[in-house]
């Protein structure tokens, strides 16, 4: 460690388990540990409670309807909207004034959104939306960076029941292209650029490049000016509206929250599985919004008052449910940030929660070890003091990095969540309760109360404590995805056919994790056990990468895996065969490198190209893919006799250690 407190560092190592303060509990939302019983007892009805944090238009009756499973509906009789629960209600309560989101740009500039600010703007461009033609149903497609027209944007798409389907900026042209032919989405939000380490973005260009890629006629699509004298001047076509133009027209104007069944969908948000499709994940206006805001009361202990910063992006799940809808929800003030954390230095981060005395920070372990790497001056720098509570979310963390968070961060005195989830179980699965259990540095946690999570080997059946096995959630929760849209059929082979015996009418969800559990039902979570990559907390799927990789001119096959990376924690590993005639140097590199970035965007760039004439296969002709993540973290090779051509193994080795 380069903190030259090796004495702490060796009590810490030590320590397996951490307590939260007292002054922590005290304060908690959530204190008694009597939750876990309550909640097993009373199920689903415990559930109310997380429902009872919303305004409902017409209250439900039905708590869980369960007589179409895996389809199933949470709070289906009640109505509510969603604009309406994470703004108007607020202001109508007295809080008008309250902060509501903090922006800050990455040049430093700020801009400050009361509820009141919000209200009017989420009003207005509900009306600008409804003026273009936009109906309730239709699909719009958000491709937005972090600017604040992005969260108000889909508050005033739920405001008229239009769901959303943001797609991440830094997805490339063709990734937009899927995602609105996919959703047949007709219209589009999107933005002319914005600022990466000092420099413009032009965002227009992509975004332009992906409409002409839609099959479909698209309506309209608007597009907010961020950069100012820095936009690269391209002119809007015939049915391009510029953001400010449309909403000048729209001043003043007040649309009524369209009430909203509460099965009826909020937002669509693609992500990556094992085949080359990105699926459409469904969450619904009822059980997502009272689940986001149930946990970001129950585990990030938000309070009206707090200072509230999730320094994921809007493109992912994290940011629609913890940067936009729980905390809104909960009414209090919620941060974001445009850039990245070191520009112009490495303590920006720490520069942001000290200007506006953050209270709660929630992160990813892909940020934490690049912190660590930068070394502790940098937080150092900050006044860190008005942080009560750290998280994280996105992959394991390791105990080391859970350590120099909780001290260097948190400066040993707020209780760190590590929240296992994904983007179809809508919000936090498994974590501590801040106010209530314990840390284990590395291990998520228990299962939230009225979770139903276990650890099970390939026939479904518990394991012991210490051994690893499967992750499967074998009771629904009202977050869930309903469906994955337009594609019932493969919502219940990818999720639900692994474990589940319908004859039996046991229903179980199967989220593609690995995981061991502790004697105290401290779950452990391992990693993906498909074909899933996650490089830096984010999805990506093999398959896709490589069919972008197979559709550059030259290649001829290519297998994706991930190799350990010390701050990504995987890296895109591809071993590629070409068609006779091509060289394997550097301008076949660029283009496949170039080829992966158009497909899908930087994420998902390769860390290493591998030119080999072949593949290791077995006899069946199937890719051994265990042997290439092992020559990708060099590792010690296991079993090699099943292979057909057992030669090359060595000539791929001998390739990945010398580049
Ligand atoms: C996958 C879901 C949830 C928002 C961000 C990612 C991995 C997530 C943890 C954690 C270990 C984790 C899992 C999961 N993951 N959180 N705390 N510990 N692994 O959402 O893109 O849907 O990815 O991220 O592998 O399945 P996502």
């Amino acid at each position: 460690m380069s903190d030259g407190d090796g004495e702490l560092e060796a009590r810490l190592v030590e320590q397996e388990e951490f307590e939260p303060s007292d002054e922590f509990v005290e304060q908690a939302n959530v204190s008694d540990p009597g939750i876990y019983d309550e909640f097993e007892e009373n199920w689903p009805d415990c559930w109310e409670r997380a429902a009872d944090l919303l305004d409902w238009d017409e209250e439900y009756e039905t708590v869980l309807d369960d007589s179409n499973e895996p389809f199933y509906e949470w709070f289906s009789d009640g109505t509510l909207n969603a604009s309406y629960n994470c703004v108007d209600r607020h202001v109508e309560n007295g809080d008008k004034n309250r902060v509501a989101i903090k922006w800050e740009g990455e040049h430093g500039e700020t801009r400050t959104y009361t509820y009141q600010d919000l209200y009017r703007e989420v009003n207005e461009f509900a009306a600008a939306l409804r003026e273009m033609g936009v109906e309730e149903d239709d699909v719009v497609t958000l491709y937005m960076p972090m600017v604040p027209e992005l969260p108000i944007a889909m508050l005033a798409c739920a405001r008229i029941g239009a769901p959303h389907s943001v797609v991440f900026a830094g997805f490339s042209a063709e990734a937009l292209a899927t995602r609105m032919n996919s959703a047949d989405s007709e219209y589009l939000v999107t933005c002319n650029g914005y600022y990466r380490r000092g420099d413009a973005l032009d965002h227009l260009e992509k975004a332009n490049e992906g409409l002409d890629d839609v099959d479909h006629g698209v309506e309209a699509t608007v597009v907010v000016d961020r950069l100012g004298d820095d936009s690269f001047g391209h002119d809007l076509r015939g049915n391009q509206h510029d953001w400010d133009e449309l909403v000048d027209e729209q001043r003043g104007e007040r649309v009524d929250p369209v009430e909203r069944d509460a099965e009826d969908m909020l937002f669509l948000m693609y992500t990556s599985g094992t085949t080359g499709e990105p699926k459409g994940v469904k969450h619904t206006t009822g059980g997502y919004l009272a689940y986001t805001a149930w946990t970001s009361h129950a585990v990030l202990d938000i309070e009206p008052e707090d200072t509230y910063w999730c320094s994921a992006d809007i493109g992912w799940i994290t940011g629609h449910s913890y940067i936009v809808y729980g905390p809104l929800a909960l009414g209090t003030t919620t941060v974001m940030y445009e850039g990245t954390p070191d520009y112009p230095e490495r303590d920006r981060l720490w520069d942001i929660v000290e200007k506006y005395a953050v209270d709660i920070f929630y992160t990813a372990p892909t940020a934490i070890r690049a912190f660590m790497k930068w070394g502790t001056e940098f937080p150092e720098r900050r006044d860190l003091s008005s942080l009560r509570l750290l998280g994280t979310v996105g992959e394991p963390i390791n105990p080391r990095a859970w350590k120099w968070y909780y001290k260097h961060i948190g400066g040993e005195d707020c209780p760190v969540v590590d929240t296992w989830w994904q983007t179809e179980t809508g919000g936090m699965m498994v974590t501590t309760l801040p106010g209530v259990g314990n840390m284990k540095p590395g291990s998520a946690g228990p299962p939230l109360p009225g979770i139903d999570a276990r650890i099970v080997d390939t026939e479904g059946e518990e394991v012991e404590a210490g051994r690893a096995g499967y992750l499967t959630v074998n009771k629904p929760w009202p977050g869930m995805l309903r469906t994955l849209y337009n594609n019932d059929e493969r919502f219940v082979s990818e999720y639900w056919e692994e474990y589940s015996d319908p004859d039996a009418d046991e229903w179980v969800y199967f989220p593609e994790d690995g995981a061991k559990i502790d004697d105290d039902g401290y779950i452990t979570v391992l990693g993906r056990v498909d074909d899933v990559l996650n490089v830096s907390g984010h999805r990506l799927g093999t398959m896709e990468i490589e069919s972008a990789i197979v559709g550059v001119e030259g290649v001829a096959e290519a297998a994706v895996v991930g190799g350990d990376h010390e701050v990504k924690g995987e890296a895109v590993y591809a071993y590629v065969i070409l068609e006779d005639g091509y060289d394997g140097g550097e301008e076949m590199r660029g283009r496949i490198i170039e080829g992966v970035e158009d497909a899908i965007g930087p994420i998902a760039r390769p860390e290493q190209v591998v030119f080999t004439p072949e593949l290791p296969k077995t006899r069946s002709g199937k890719i051994m893919r265990r042997l290439l993540e092992e020559i990708a973290n060099e590792e010690e090779l296991g079993d090699t006799t099943t292979l057909r051509n057992p030669e090359i193994v060595t000539d791929i080795q001998s390739k990945v250690q010398g580049d």
